[in-house]
């Protein structure tokens, strides 16, 4: 079952239910998405969820009383009613219990119950730590629901609460959002036909090494040309491929801001000359490389060995001559056949110049993948979202993703199985 692509281009009556997860925290800002964009919102949390998120926000939120119990209203007949008005009901998060309650058909407080009489299309969205996610309880019991016309929407692989790394993590609002509306997002694209298991299979092992960061191009010993890139997407794609028990190398470059998964083997390589070598070294013995690296294409063509000090007066110019360096990317695809390869590519522009770009980029590159991202671009609200569009060698598109980071990242590790699994076959 799907929600029509139009459904929510007209105002709607929704139930926002709120079962006891610490992801409850996420939810108020999906709740003020759906108001701003038109829709009255009911929020039932169940009594246990009150302690991540109190009734008076709720209430203030949605501009609605905000009720847990069956009789605790005056109107005792309130279940029935909230379920014949709502046209979309949506529970995020939906813990295990919730599910197996839902499933069991219990009416046991005013959010079961208000499911349990409901027949507009309900949208759940679990969230739970991954052993309980994967526990054959809670599998049969999204299986069930999910026969039964219940619209699921995967949890994302990240970290969780418990500090674990796992498959049951909250999707943010803004994918939830964007899952309501049919756009496209990391959870319903194309490369989400690829399941965890299978990726896994397909993984286990194999040798992966990803460059990340921004390089810096020493001037003198204490400056540098560089960029703004934190490394934060690579980071993200080597928890991915861990995640599939694949062996990770992270090529970094200046990796300072962020947090670096634990039995990540790390290699630093401030400068791209120092990736280019460390690179050439791991690639013969890795299966696949991800290039994910900003790279500077210049560097200082002399390195002063001095700090540069100002000799002259207000006129005084500096003239830096720069040379090229080698591609890395390029130089792996080349030298190294039997290595699959991602590469990146972050282009401005409009939708049909960025697309342009790409496929120049992907044929000129010869990568396996390359994933495009229109920078500047926002979708959904709130946070800043990466879409990515991603090519084969001959720019043809194959998928497109979009969402956080952390929720893209497993998509595209999953989809880069694919193509090593194939490229074995062949
Ligand atoms: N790349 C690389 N070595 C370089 C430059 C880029 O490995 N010296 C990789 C990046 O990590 C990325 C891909 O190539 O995966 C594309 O990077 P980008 O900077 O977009 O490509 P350029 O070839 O530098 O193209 P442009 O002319 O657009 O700067």
């Amino acid at each position: 079952m799907q929600l029509a692509s139009d459904f929510l281009t007209s105002p709607r009556r929704i139930v926002v239910g709120v079962s006891g997860g610490i992801a409850a925290y996420k939810i108020p800002y999906l709740v003020r998405a759906l108001i701003k964009a038109g829709h009255q919102v009911r929020v039932i949390p169940t009594e246990n969820s009150l302690n991540f998120v109190g009734k008076t926000t709720w209430e203030a939120l949605s501009g609605q009383p905000v009720v847990t119990g069956v009789f605790d209203s005056a109107a005792d007949v309130e279940h029935v009613e909230i379920a014949r008005e709502a046209e979309l009901i949506v529970i995020a998060p939906a813990t295990a219990d919730l599910l197996a309650k839902i499933r069991s058909g219990r009416a046991d407080n005013l959010l079961t119950t208000t499911i349990l009489a409901a027949t507009c299309p309900v949208v759940l969205v679990p969230a739970m730590h991954t052993a309980m996610y994967e526990n054959a309880a809670t599998q049969e019991n999204l299986q069930v629901l999910r026969e039964r016309g219940y619209l699921i929407m995967e949890p994302e692989t990240g970290e969780l609460s418990s500090g674990d790394f796992g498959k049951g993590r909250l999707p943010e609002p803004a994918e939830i959002f964007n899952f309501l509306y049919q756009k496209p997002t990391a959870s319903n694209s194309a490369a989400e036909t690829v399941p965890v298991e299978t990726a896994t299979k397909q993984l286990k092992g194999i040798r992966v090494f990803i460059t990340a960061g921004g390089t810096h191009e020493a001037i003198d010993p204490v400056r540098y040309i560089g960029n703004r890139s934190t490394g934060k997407f690579g980071v993200e794609i080597a928890k991915a491929f861990q995640t599939f028990g694949a062996e990770v190398t992270l090529i970094g470059a200046n990796l300072t801001d962020v947090d670096i998964p634990p039995g990540t083997c790390v290699i630093n390589t401030p400068s791209a000359q120092e990736m280019f070598e460390a690179v050439m070294e791991i690639a013969p013995q890795s299966q696949i490389g991800v290039f994910a690296a900003a790279v500077a294409d210049f560097r200082p063509a002399n390195t002063a060995e001095q700090k540069i000090k100002k000799t002259g007066g207000e006129d005084e110019t500096l003239t830096l001559e720069l040379v090229k360096n080698p591609d890395i990317l390029a130089s792996a695809v080349n030298r190294f056949p039997h290595l699959i390869t991602v590469g990146f590519a972050a282009e401005t522009g409009n939708a049909e110049q960025v697309a342009q770009y790409g496929r120049e980029k992907a044929i000129r590159k010869g990568a396996d993948l390359l994933a495009v991202n229109q920078v500047g671009r926002q979708t959904g609200f709130g946070d800043v979202q990466t879409q990515l569009t991603i090519l084969d060698a001959t720019g043809t598109t194959l998928t497109k993703f979009a969402g956080s980071k952390a929720a893209i990242a497993p998509q595209l590790a999953a989809l880069v199985a694919t193509v090593f699994a194939r490229k074995k076959r062949s």
